[in-house]
């Protein structure tokens, strides 16, 4: 139809975005009435999902559907593990584990990327448009929370140093998506599996929510 497919998978996507805002362990977080060691927590679980996404990323990089979405002013791998070594030390990777909502979650953004690169996108779409955009909202909280440095160790992970201009590059990023290679059929499997994606990220949410309950 007319709709172009960047309003269709955000749409598609809005309710289950303000249920991902409004989850207990995000308002929490976000309200400030978590330690760090749960921002820590979350850091790490993000860590295995940018695993995923980006240890794909070199093999889909000619793919003709995934590969105009492989930018590398969007990795965010070595970011994570710079805000890990600042929150949990040098040896952060041996304490490190994924939840099981992650393992599921990377399980599957790993699957697409062997398997089906158009589900791939929605897996890409789903974290870095979000992270260039509600990411800015959450790092300003956490550096006001745990005092990290503006733009610093702990909260790079949000900063996206080759990206001058987040709103300039979401423009060009929705016309990738509106000029996606694929038919109408493939553009409906791809919004279902970015709801998948946002329901993975719920999970996330909720397994986070079990680890730390607010005592109060
Ligand atoms: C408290 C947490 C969050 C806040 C405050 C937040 C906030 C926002 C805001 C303000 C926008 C609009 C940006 C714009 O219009 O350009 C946005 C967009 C987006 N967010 Fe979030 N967000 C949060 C959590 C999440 C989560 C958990 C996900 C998924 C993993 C997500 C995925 C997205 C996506 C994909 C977009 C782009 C929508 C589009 O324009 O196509 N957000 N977010």
């Amino acid at each position: 139809m007319d709709t172009p497919f960047s309003t269709l998978i955000r749409v598609a996507s809005h309710e289950q975005h303000t249920e991902a805002e409004t989850s207990p362990f995000m308002s929490d977080l976000l309200g400030g009435r978590l330690g760090v060691e749960a921002y820590a927590r979350y850091t790490e679980q993000l860590w295995f999902v940018y695993r995923a996404l980006e240890g794909a990323a070199g093999a889909l990089e000619d793919d003709p559907v995934a590969g105009p979405f492989i930018r590398p002013e969007l990795m965010r791998t070595a970011a994570l593990e710079r805000d890990l070594a600042h929150l949990r030390g040098p040896d952060w990777r041996a304490g490190a584990t994924p939840l099981p909502a992650t393992e599921a979650y990377a399980a599957r953004v790993e699957e697409c990327a062997r398997t089906w690169p158009a589900g791939y996108i929605a897996h890409h779409y789903t974290r870095y448009l979000g992270d260039l955009s509600g990411g800015q909202i959450i790092r300003d909280r956490a550096e006001k929370t745990w005092g990290f440095a503006r733009k610093g160790d702990g909260v790079r992970f949000y900063v996206f140093e080759q990206i001058d201009n987040p709103a300039a590059f979401k423009r060009g990023y929705r016309e990738l998506l509106d000029a996606v290679n694929a038919d109408e059929l493939e553009k409906k499997r791809i919004v279902e599996e970015c709801k998948r994606a946002f329901d993975f990220n719920g999970a996330v949410f909720r397994e986070l929510g079990e680890e730390f309950p607010l005592s109060a």
